[in-house]
């Protein structure tokens, strides 16, 4: 029984020692240890044991029993860290690795232009407002004097939401709101996204933007029209630019005009940019048509102003080079980050 037990014991041990995984440990645990395992079966043998020698072999079962327990723990502690180091050393990390790059965003085009022109107004003491996208037709057309049969109206596809609400085909309903809010004197700029029915091309769109800009107060004239504008194309376009005013008809303005500034490409002499020209359309503008006054209920007789309206993807086109407004929309960052 001695020897049995001893014979057990040491092949146990050795089977132990030999493990290289936790699994196999298991195995040995549950072959030795076990309910069926080789030193339960020597307890059950027991009963051919002779009485006064049981206590001794219980003893000894007991013995070799915490042995191999012990032998299994130990094992299974070595096995374990080495797995872990094993895991470490797998999972290392090399700090020497270069970073993956972030792609920071930066500003469209349209926002680089926007701002400038935001900058220019601001320093010579406008406020910037906005007005909403969807509109009354009473703002878009009636109130800037274009009634429902007016010409105008035609040329300007407009999207209707139904008779009386249309997708904004102009910024120049702002100029009513501001007017209709009765505080004098005004002067403010007012940017934001237009629609027109159009088909895209280079030069068109459904959907772009213009910023419109409205004076008003005493003795308001063209001549601070002129000036005003004059200044700001210089701003934007640089020192030597010169304007020229083309008489036009807006039906919400009295007199009207179109603006043309010096080519900034070949500084007016005639080139590919301006089409030979020496100069490039840029806004139009007018003073405040009198009836467009009264009818936001301000006195003609007593207050004038000018308003202007400005183009905003042609003036990021002109200043960036940019020949095909598509671009600007389709957001392919190769384009976007040249700006
Ligand atoms: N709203 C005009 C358009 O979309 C542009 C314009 C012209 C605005 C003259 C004005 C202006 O304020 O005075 O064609």
């Amino acid at each position: 029984m001695k020897e049995k037990l001893q014979k057990i014991k040491e092949e146990a041990l050795a089977k132990i020692q030999s493990s290289d995984n936790l699994d196999k440990l298991n195995e040995i645990r549950v072959a030795y240890l076990g309910k069926k395992g080789e030193l339960t079966s020597v307890l059950k043998g027991m009963k051919n044991v002779a009485p006064e020698e049981r206590p001794k072999v219980g003893q000894m079962v007991n013995e070799a029993r915490a042995i191999i327990e012990t032998a299994l723990e130990e094992t299974k502690k070595a096995l374990a860290a080495k797995a872990r180091e094993e895991q470490l050393k797998r999972e290392v990390i090399d700090v020497t690795l270069p970073a993956k790059k972030n792609n920071v965003g930066h500003r469209h085009p349209n926002t680089i232009a926007l701002e400038e022109v935001e900058r220019i107004f601001i320093g010579m003491g406008y406020e910037v407002v906005e007005g909403p996208e969807v509109e009354y037709d009473l703002y878009n057309f009636e109130k800037l004097n274009i009634p429902a049969n007016h010409p105008a109206k035609d040329e300007q596809d407009t999207f209707y939401i139904n008779n009386e609400i249309v997708l904004r085909t102009q910024t120049s309903p702002v100029q009513v709101r501001v007017m209709e809010q009765g505080k004098l004197p005004i002067r403010m700029i007012a940017p934001g996204r237009v629609f027109r029915s159009d088909e895209v091309d280079a030069t068109h769109s459904p959907s772009f933007h213009q910023i419109e800009g409205l004076v008003i107060d005493k003795n308001i004239t063209f001549a601070d029209l002129k000036g005003t504008l004059a200044e700001f194309a210089k701003e934007l376009f640089g020192e030597d630019t010169k304007v020229k005013f083309r008489p036009h008809h807006f039906p919400f303005t009295e007199p009207s005009a179109e603006v043309d500034v010096t080519c900034f490409k070949c500084g007016g002499t005639g080139c590919r940019f301006c089409k030979g020209s020496g100069w490039i359309e840029i806004l139009g503008c007018g003073m405040v048509h009198p009836h467009v006054l009264e009818m936001s209920g301000i006195d003609p007789k007593e207050y004038s102003g000018f308003a202007f309206g400005v183009g905003l993807e042609r003036i990021a086109l002109l200043k960036y080079e940019i020949d095909d407004m598509r671009l600007l929309y389709e957001n392919d960052t190769r384009f976007l980050k040249q700006f």
